[in-house]
């Protein structure tokens, strides 16, 4: 009754029968498809749907109609000795408990033990041995017949040529084994950075990027792949190899194939379920893509005597896990900045289940990513979760577009403060320039507040976002001077809340000084790296370099600071720094000699942090470009206004017990880094300068001392070794 039919529905029918059909002959005779399995069967299951609630829909082009093959028009076939059969699927545990049941019907009272397979996510190949040599390959096909691709399945590494490879054991005349052809995510990311690189668009789905490279006419084109293949069943002769699954991998194994990893024997449903739970959880950790396990009988007899149902063999099941792939719409990209001022792009996604949890964002990288992906507002996109929450979005399914799909344009002003954004030199990201933008100090004071920072309790984004517009803190130290009266004011403040917040934030005054730089939230420095730092330098000398470089950078008139980087690199090999002017001007290859005095000057500031160990020229660049805003420095000095220092606290009375006394240290210390040492005298009233003079009332001497223990013996200034340092520490 199509004229009662709503039209959406039938337009909608004609939709989906088109664009199945077109992916099939993408996929099957083209051997280049373009979408994933996943969005096929989303697409098909929605037509069955339609069909089935109006059969009268159903024309003889549906595809619905299709039984699957993947066989290709122009490829010559071959008969498989045995059907290629195909797995049901199990979605739960009451699934597997299901099939054991029937199992145990059909055939009472057998025991079964189980062997539990990762579930490729590839294609299945088919390959025979004659004498021990590979003499054909071939795809699955319609089960019955293939594709033969010999000569591509040659350039796969994995797929030994002539067995046993090593001294394994002899193979029988015939010998027909079946495995699964993959890319592995390694060999999959390296393919798309290539193709990325030579201005091609990434592929999107890897099994069905692995399909088409195997369906090459040319397998010179195939061998350019680096494809895997994992064999996991022996299918002729059946008798030769043992009649245990768990030792036919064995066999196969040491026939020279690659077999699946970490299979184990089972005895009972509950430790497969577990074994099941195991494999869900390292999903991701894996170096190749499964969509499931495969749970075999491990005894072939008892497995071949249940026999077969359609194409699916009642002796095995695959375990399906959720999809972590999904296609859906996307809404709007909306740029949200950073506390770096740093934009990233958001998807907005019509709300879909991936995985087991209904997402409605997905990450993009940046705006180069949108625009190489050639990404619209309102295109139909694949997002695929990997470990995280967040999915990213893979690409856009070009085919679906109706042409009402708008270009996304990158923003040039900042969304909040309207600042023009700017790029990075060399860099693909946009950023806002203005560290006063109330999203970025937005993001800066949650930074602070959080589990990395400084662990401040009841700063959510709504309190934080109230503390900012109502002018009551205009960066991190100001939260320190917040008074109750004022916080009752704000909107959802009561006195429990105000007095709460208060205390929490006054409990974070005593957190650590590394704690306290972690939490500024400069890029890359953590607490190990803040610990690396305070431990050498106090946070008015990192400020003083910082000064020097602006001054520097100031009377060159030009940023060298960013010229910095690359220079240093290359002069920390080269000459390690012992005359950074000379090789600046070397390295510039300039005669332009205040340039590269400039240069060398700067060099020669930061010269110091680059001998730590742990500190490299990207590490300098991230913190002078940070302390090269005033904003910062005046923040660093109101934090030490209101009392926060960066100083480790000590609990103890400082001993002074080398009160006045001056020492050098030279050579390397046995258990003990130079910034320890340090510490440690300086915890006991004694200071520690770089240079032996007649002042120099010590010399700590460790291993491989030089020049300074020379100097320090003509100029009789004493020299102590560990073991006299120790004993005079300890002489009170
Ligand atoms: S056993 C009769 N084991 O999954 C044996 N299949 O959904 C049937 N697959 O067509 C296959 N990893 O391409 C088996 N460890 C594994 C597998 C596996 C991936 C694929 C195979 C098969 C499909 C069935």
């Amino acid at each position: 009754m199509a004229s009662h039919m709503d039209t959406s529905i039938i337009d909608r029918a004609a939709e989906l029968r088109a664009h199945l059909n077109r992916y099939s002959h993408q996929y099957y005779v083209l051997a280049s498809p373009t979408i994933t399995d996943a969005e096929y069967d989303a697409l098909f299951r929605e037509l069955a749907a339609l069909e089935e609630k109006h059969p009268e829909l159903i024309t003889p082009d549906s595809p619905t109609l299709r039984v699957g093959s993947d066989l290709a028009s122009d490829f010559a076939k071959t008969p498989h000795v045995r059907p290629v059969l195909s797995l049901a699927n199990a979605f739960s545990g009451e699934d597997l408990q299901a099939w054991e049941a029937r199992n145990q019907r059909l055939s009472p009272g057998s025991v079964y033990t189980y062997v539990v397979e990762p579930k490729f996510d590839g294609l299945t190949l088919v390959l025979r041995y004659e004498s021990g040599v590979l003499v054909q390959a071939a795809t699955r096909g319609n089960g019955e017949v293939g594709d033969l691709v010999t000569a591509n399945a040659r350039t796969i590494g994995s797929v030994p040529l002539r067995i046993p490879v090593e001294s394994g054991p002899a193979p029988p005349e015939v010998l027909v084994v079946r495995c699964e052809v993959l890319f592995t995510k390694e060999a999959f990311a390296a393919l798309n950075r290539e193709r990325i690189e030579d201005g091609e668009p990434a592929y999107i789905n890897a099994r069905n990027t692995a399909s088409g490279s195997l369906k090459q006419k040319d397998a010179r084109l195939t061998a350019k792949r680096d494809l895997t293949a994992y064999a996991y069943d022996v299918m002729y002769p059946d008798e030769f190899v043992p009649g245990d699954r768990f030792e036919r991998l064995d066999w196969l194994h040491s026939a020279g194939f690659m077999i699946p990893p970490d299979v184990q024997l089972l005895s009972t449903l509950d430790e497969v379920l577990a074994r099941v739970n195991w494999w869900a959880d390292i999903r991701d950790t894996l170096p190749f893509e499964i969509d499931g396990v495969v749970i075999k009988i491990a005894d072939n007899v008892q497995a071949e005597r249940l026999g077969v149902v359609g194409k699916d063999p009642r002796g095995s099941i695959s375990f399906k896990f959720p999809s972590k792939e999904a296609t859906t719409v996307l809404e709007h990209v909306e740029p949200q900045i950073g506390r770096t001022g740093r934009i990233t792009p958001t998807a907005h996604l019509k709300p879909v289940f991936v995985g087991g949890v209904t997402v409605s964002n997905a990450t993009l990288h940046n705006y180069d990513q949108i625009e190489q992906l050639d990404l619209r507002t309102g295109d139909t996109i694949t997002i695929k979760r990997s470990g995280d929450v967040i999915p990213y979005v893979v690409g856009p399914l070009k085919e679906l577009r109706s042409g009402d799909e708008i270009p996304i344009i990158p923003p040039t002003q900042c969304p909040i403060s309207g600042d023009l954004l700017i790029r990075k030199k060399d860099g693909v990201d946009l950023f806002c320039p203005n560290p006063q933008c109330s999203e970025r100090m937005l993001r800066r004071v949650m930074f602070f507040a959080s589990k990395e920072g400084l662990d401040i309790e009841g700063l959510g984004s709504n309190t934080v976002h109230a503390l900012i517009t109502s002018g009551l803190i205009k960066d991190e130290a100001d939260l320190y001077t917040l008074e109750k009266e004022e916080l009752l004011k704000l909107e959802g403040f009561a006195e429990k809340k105000a007095v709460e917040l208060l205390a929490s934030i006054d409990r974070a005054r005593n957190r650590s000084p590394e704690k306290l730089l972690a939490a500024l939230g400069i890029n890359g420095v953590g607490a190990v790296t803040a610990r690396l730092l305070l431990g050498r330098f106090s946070i008015e000398e990192l400020m003083a370099m910082a000064e020097k470089i602006l001054s520097i950078n100031r009377e060159a008139a030009s940023s060298l600071l960013e010229e910095l980087i690359p220079l240093s690199t290359l002069l920390l090999h080269k000459v390690h720094l012992k005359d950074p002017v000379a090789a600046s001007l070397k390295q510039l290859e300039t005669d332009d000699e205040k340039l590269a005095t400039s240069l060398g000057e700067l060099l020669t500031t930061v010269k110091p942090l680059l001998e730590l160990d742990g500190i490299g020229p990207t590490m300098v660049e991230e913190l002078f470009g940070w302390f090269k805003e005033d904003a910062n420095r005046e923040l660093i000095i109101k934090l030490q206004d209101v009392g926060v220092s960066f100083e480790r606290q000590s609990s103890r009375m400082k001993s002074q017990l080398l009160q006045g006394k001056t020492f050098v240290i030279t050579g390397a210390l046995e258990g003990f880094t130079r910034s320890q040492a340090k510490a440690r005298i300086e915890a006991n009233g004694g200071k520690v300068t770089g240079s032996v003079s007649r002042k120099t009332d010590y010399l700590l001497a460790g291993e491989k001392a030089g020049s300074k223990l020379a100097k320090a013996q003509k100029l009789g200034v004493p020299v102590l070794g560990l073991v006299e340092w120790e004993k005079l520490l300890n002489s009170d």
